[in-house]
């Protein structure tokens, strides 16, 4: 009656899969712990870690857990507890985990009447709240784990990527503030061809670069020049992580999502501990604050 969750954070998107594409992280994630009540709805009973609102309906977690809640019927309902340990506005999906962890544990507690795919759509509409737009590139790593695509969103179709045994990410957190809404409105409306062209070649490769497990490929095809030529104008150093990334070691290296956060991705846990050390001395050298991470792909 009772179960304890790790809701994981996420990579979304991941640069040339702008809006698509996303990956969960195995090392960097939020507690839940959900527990039956003869209570109908969703009750939350402690929020820690950040100052979050208690009510079901001003929480994303509240929001997602109620949707599903409705589309079930249920004679009882949930109390549940949240322990945020990723920060709100890192870029590491830190909403996605709650919106995601409420519907996986309901699930999992019920003995799974859906199938993971199938709480997709619940745990967009908590995201909806966070962000005020319909997007499934976060909850659906966090839901389904690894690599996934959304290869459409009317209807909704969600695939999972095979991930490569040895690929592994770093994080860097900039403590600055860059807003999604703000991340989103200063991209164009519209692409050049040329541009449109660089883009779903790089996407193909890395899709292609991640089943076949080839590394190089996976490193050239991590170009995102649709999105990032205007973001990284949001985020204070960000060429010179990319360019002392790359420098060692990493295969390729882009923004988390809509930003702040960082992320490479690397062939080995030792080369993503070494790309973490020398990225780091970049923010060391500045008065902003950061966090890194380093973690397997979940
Ligand atoms: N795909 C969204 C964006 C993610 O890049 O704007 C934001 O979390």
């Amino acid at each position: 009656n009772e179960i304890k969750l790790f809701c994981p954070a996420t990579v979304a998107n991941l640069s040339c899969g702008f809006d698509v594409l996303g990956l969960c992280l195995e090392g960097i994630g939020d507690e839940m712990i959900i527990r039956k009540s003869n209570e109908k709805g969703i009750r939350i009973t402690k929020i820690t870690g950040a100052d979050l609102p208690l009510e079901t309906e001003k929480n994303v977690a509240g929001v997602a857990g109620m949707a599903l809640l409705n589309h079930l019927n249920l004679e009882f309902g949930f109390e549940i507890e949240i322990h945020k340990k990723i920060k709100a506005g890192s870029g590491i999906g830190s909403s996605a985990a709650s919106a995601a962890g409420i519907v996986v544990g309901i699930n999992e507690l019920l003995g799974n009447p859906l199938l993971r795919k199938e709480l997709i759509p619940f745990a967009m509409e908590g995201e909806f709240l966070a962000s005020v737009s319909y997007h499934a590139d976060n909850v659906a790593p966090a839901i389904l784990g690894g690599f996934t695509l959304v290869r459409s969103y009317d209807p909704l179709e969600v695939i999972k990527i095979k991930s490569p045994k040895d690929l592994f990410v770093t994080i860097i957190h900039p403590h600055i503030e860059v807003k999604t809404s703000e991340a989103r409105s200063i991209l164009p409306k519209e692409i050049p061809l040329k541009t449109a062209i660089t883009q779903w070649g790089n996407l193909g490769g890395l899709i292609s670069g991640l089943y076949t497990e080839d590394y190089e490929l996976i490193g050239r095809s991590l170009q995102d020049v649709v999105a990032e030529p205007y973001r990284k104008n949001l985020i204070p150093e960000f060429d010179n992580v990319k360019k002392v990334a790359l420098e060692n070691g990493a295969l390729g290296c882009g923004i988390s999502g809509s930003g702040p956060s960082i992320y490479t991705l690397n062939k080995s846990y030792k080369t993503a501990e070494n790309v973490a050390n020398e990225i780091k001395k970049v923010y060391s050298k500045t008065k902003i604050g950061f966090d890194v991470y380093t973690s397997k792909i979940c």
